[in-house]
């Protein structure tokens, strides 16, 4: 019997496999445990469940990447791929199996393709989200990339068209960035409340901050030389996704002023191949990314093949008709609708959870804020709300501010029997609030408005 649009009581969660254990592991890998698992059908989930499973797997410390090895820098990147890039694909594939594990902590929405989020008490434990607590959201397969003879074309509006290998790409200067990656249907399931719209159901899970390293796209066009017409910047996966009846690649573009604009150590855009320090996984891109801070996940196109330089934007799907924020989605409003580039003002709470049971008192409230992509611009303030909104508290920000990424915040707030939700806001350092609602749009996108958490 199919699963799919089932909603899982507990009991039956608790010995369910319903991830293809295991995803990526040799056939004599032995599995390590076997943690409950989640899986939500499109458009279902229980919150009765979701707390009851966050408390039941409990808080196991945070896997330490820094430990298990060293950073990527750019003589273990050459040596690697020196190798004939062997010594890539074994590390790749030595810590996706240290990884499948905790792909249980995962809720699960949908296997093929492979879209997922963690709990969100989880989410908020560090600054720099673990690999295995990081959001995946595929449209298409995953593929399983071969390094040894992966390349990468760079062509279009360019002097010099290019075709690299994983070694012609460690050959360039290495960059690093921390950058918060958002999907822009991030918290979906809100915004379905009031209208449903179709596309996986996130809850406020789809989003993570990772440390990227790689190589800037600015320094790749340089080198390829661009033509004085260029004014995008297209990117193509290797990935194939099914749509309308077609089969094609996931793609998007970005303006060629964005992916110029190397900024402070940020870079307008940059090539990913390491995420926290560690080869990318199969699931966020093997073996090189595109990373885009600022903009909305969609535009860091993983399995990255082809970059194209255009004096247009790419007519790939995923950027001529979807990711775009409509009211009907008529095919002459897409058409005159432009696409989503940068991610907006948001925030979420994170622990309490939805449905916690709350004691009169002085109650610790945790989440994230992310400031809008806009170049400079930083969270200003948090506040929490426990009365609906008529007063509101001042969250202190306990973690790092940097351009592009999310801030952590927690603050004590005093509730009462009266107490039926927990409310945040933030404002970013332009003054910009975070709307109490936003309008309806017909692909759930960009939901950003305040976070109501109902307590008892
Ligand atoms: N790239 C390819 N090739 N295929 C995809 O389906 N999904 C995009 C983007 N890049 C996607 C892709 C979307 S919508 C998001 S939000 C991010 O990847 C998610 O990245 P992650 O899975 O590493 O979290």
């Amino acid at each position: 019997m199919s699963n799919r649009g089932r909603v899982f009581g507990f009991s039956e969660l608790a010995g369910i496999d319903v991830v293809k254990w295991p995803r990526f592991l040799p056939a004599n890998f032995e599995k390590p445990n076997t943690r409950p698992l989640m899986q939500t059908g499109p458009g279902h989930y229980d919150d009765a469940v979701f707390t009851n499973l966050a408390s039941r797997i409990g808080s196991p410390a945070a896997v330490n990447h820094s430990s298990l090895v060293s950073p990527l820098d750019r003589r273990l990147f050459l040596r690697q791929l020196s190798a004939g890039a062997l010594g890539l694909i074994g590390v790749s594939a030595c810590h996706n199996a240290a990884l499948a594990a905790d792909e249980s902590r995962l809720l699960v929405h949908s296997k093929a393709p492979m879209n997922a989020e963690p709990l969100l008490p989880e989410l908020v434990k560090s600054w720099v989200t673990p690999v295995e607590s990081f959001f995946i959201r595929s449209h298409g397969n995953t593929p399983q990339v071969n390094a040894d003879s992966y390349r990468l074309t760079v062509e279009g509006l360019v002097d010099a068209p290019l075709s690299l290998s994983l070694t012609d790409l460690g050959r360039f200067e290495p960059h690093g960035v921390t950058a918060t990656l958002t999907c822009a249907g991030n918290r979906r399931s809100e915004h379905s409340r009031l209208k449903p719209v179709k596309g996986v159901q996130w809850r406020e899970g789809a989003i993570g901050n990772a440390k990227w390293r790689g190589v800037r796209l600015s320094d790749l066009l340089k080198k390829a030389g661009l033509r004085e017409s260029a004014k995008h910047v297209w990117f193509e996966g290797l990935d194939a996704v099914e749509d309308g009846g077609k089969t094609f690649a996931f793609g998007g573009s970005i303006p060629l002023e964005k992916a110029l604009l190397d900024r402070d150590a940020v870079p307008g855009a940059l090539l990913a191949t390491a995420m926290n320090d560690q080869p990318l996984t199969a699931d966020h891109g093997f073996p090189v990314r595109m990373v885009v801070p600022g903009y909305i996940g969609a535009r860091s196109v993983k399995w990255l093949s082809k970059i194209v330089v255009s004096d247009r934007p790419s007519p790939n799907h995923f950027i001529a008709d979807v990711y775009k924020l409509v009211d009907e989605g008529t095919l002459l409003e897409v058409a005159e609708t432009g696409p989503i580039y940068r991610m907006p003002l948001n925030s979420a709470i994170c622990t309490p959870t939805a449905g916690a049971a709350l004691k009169p008192g002085r109650v610790e409230v945790t989440g994230y804020a992310l400031p809008p992509g806009v170049p400079g611009v930083s969270i200003r303030k948090v506040e929490v709300s426990a009365d609906s909104g008529r007063s509101w508290t001042e969250a202190k920000l306990t973690s790092t501010a940097s351009e592009f990424c999310w801030q952590l915040w927690s603050v004590e707030i005093s509730v009462n029997s009266a107490t039926k939700e927990l409310i945040v806001r933030a404002i970013d350092s332009r003054g910009d609030a975070q709307p109490e609602a936003v309008r309806w749009n017909a692909k759930g996108y960009l939901f950003n408005a305040w976070h109501h958490v109902p307590v008892n």
